[in-house]
């Protein structure tokens, strides 16, 4: 018999980044909270994601050091080698240093965790399939809905054996000598770099005709000269058709109109799907699209009232700090604060592939399909002091700005960067394009010298009409 539902303020479902900052958020917030998750605390990212994807960039950028070690007057003696059972247990013990940290923080916040499936039942009541055994019910004045997503794959590659998706690359005890990543998007050329900088030969196969497709041209050409430099394969407008696996553990994909490819592991990163499986939602009004995304207004309101959706569920950039804002503004929402909307069309993203790729708000070409009449300026990282001091100048920094009736460059429109730890130099451009600052109020600001960021601040100096270096 299922008891009496337990009632709280907030009930979450799935305790990802957009799961537990909206539980956690609501909680600082006074709101008493349920947090239900059927696996681990943290989600994709911090288990099967970004956290452990940037773990293993990481031991390649250290494998790169290495490799130039004698540029600098250090013989490391030798040949290079790897051992990935020791990348791997490092990335096992960051990711449960963070698990145990967000389990920590339900206790301190006073959020009642429920390790178990959730489905969303009428009268936002969730009932829980408990991992221990048996059920339970919570019933939540609001409910937000968390429950993620999972890896797409494509016919003919089902996951198995050398065929594998961003979950099964994260646990390989092994460097596989050869591999194809199959989509060239952010966490193929995530995973093509990182094998690449360890020694595998990787090919990329590519449906459409270039890599990073959403990229500013100037950027994508950055990253695909670099990834050339490290020997990976690029083919783009590859359509693959299937594979043949071998007796040794690898497999031969069919790729149509070029020659097989014979391979170690298959990397399949063809996008991600919404995880509205398990979400039950009978005896409610939320809608879930064609693609399985829940439908939600701009304050990720779905439907049924009092319930909202968030983060990979619905139809918003897949990133884990969108997720964060989204449950920000549900849990204002909540609290009848009248949040501002996320500006999803300005928010920050960040590859971390070597070369590094950051930005905000539109490139070049997208700006002008957009209608605006633009001036653009590009900088070099070659020409910056402290990339020549690291040994990256491989990039540059690139500023898109609404023209002036004057003809002069007036607000920032966007900030494009590809290059040495440029996902840590965006908030500036980030903020620049949030606030909608013109070139001339962001010129007044001063970046420490000798510093990559230098390379904005000159970049926003030149679209003044004047410079200091270039
Ligand atoms: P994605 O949608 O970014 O890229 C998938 C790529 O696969 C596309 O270029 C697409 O044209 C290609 N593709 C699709 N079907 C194909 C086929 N049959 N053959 C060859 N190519 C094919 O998806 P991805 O890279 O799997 O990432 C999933 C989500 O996670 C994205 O929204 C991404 O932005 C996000 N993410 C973001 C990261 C970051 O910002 N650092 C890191 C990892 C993921």
């Amino acid at each position: 018999m299922v008891p009496t539902a337990e009632q709280f303020d907030l009930v979450v479902v799935g305790g990802g980044p957009g799961g537990y900052a909206a539980a956690f958020y609501g909680a600082s917030a006074g709101l008493k909270v349920a947090l239900v998750e059927r696996d681990t605390i943290g989600g994709t990212c911090l288990n099967r994601g970004c956290i452990p994807a940037k773990a293993f960039l990481e031991t390649s950028a250290v494998a790169r050091h290495v490799r130039h070690a004698k540029d600098f007057g250090i013989d490391p003696g030798g040949a290079l080698s790897v051992d990935f059972a020791v990348t791997q247990a490092r990335k096992q013990k960051i990711v449960d240093g963070l698990v145990k940290g967000l389990t920590g923080l339900t206790k301190v916040r006073k959020v009642t965790y429920l390790l178990g499936t959730g489905s969303l039942g009428a009268d936002r009541t969730v009932t829980v399939q408990l991992s221990e055994g048996g059920t339970t019910q919570v019933r939540g004045d609001a409910v937000i809905l968390a429950a993620g997503s999972v890896p797409r794959t494509i016919p003919g590659f089902d996951r198995g054996g050398p065929i594998m998706t961003s979950d099964e690359v994260l646990m390989l005890d092994r460097v596989p000598a050869r591999v194809a990543v199959i989509g060239g998007g952010a966490i193929g050329c995530e995973f093509a770099s990182t094998f690449a900088d360890l020694g595998s030969k990787v090919t990329i196969l590519e449906g459409l005709p270039k890599i990073l497709p959403g990229l500013d041209a100037d950027v994508a050409t950055v990253v695909v000269r670099s990834f050339n430099k490290k020997g990976i394969d690029i083919r783009t407008g590859a359509k693959v058709t299937g594979h043949t696996p071998n007796a040794q553990g690898g497999t031969t994909v069919h790729v149509e109109g070029t020659d097989p490819l014979e391979v170690d592991a298959v990397v399949v990163s063809v996008g991600r799907r919404p995880y509205s499986d398990l979400l039950g939602l009978a005896g409610t009004a939320v809608t879930v699209d064609q693609r399985g995304y829940v439908e939600v207004d701009e304050w990720c309101r779905t439907n049924e009232s009092h319930v909202y959706a968030i983060g990979d569920l619905i139809a918003t950039p897949q990133l884990a700090h969108v997720a964060y804002a989204e449950a920000i503004v549900a849990v204002k929402d909540i609290l009848g604060e009248s949040p501002m909307p996320v500006r999803h069309d300005r928010v920050p993203w960040a590859i971390y592939c070597h070369p590094e790729v950051a930005w905000a708000g539109p490139g070049e070409e997208e700006a002008k399909a957009q209608g605006y009449d633009i001036v653009v300026a590009k900088h070099q990282f070659r020409a910056n002091s402290r990339a020549q001091i690291l040994g990256e100048t491989d990039g540059l920094v690139k500023v898109i700005a609404k023209r002036n009736p004057d003809g002069t460059a007036g607000q920032v429109l966007g900030v494009h960067m590809v290059g040495p730890w440029v996902t840590e130099q965006l908030s500036g451009g980030y903020l620049a394009v949030n606030w909608e600052a013109t070139v001339d109020e962001i010129a007044e600001f001063i970046q420490p010298h000798p510093s990559l960021s230098e390379l904005f601040g000159e970049t926003v100096l030149s679209l003044t009409g004047r410079s200091l270096n270039t």
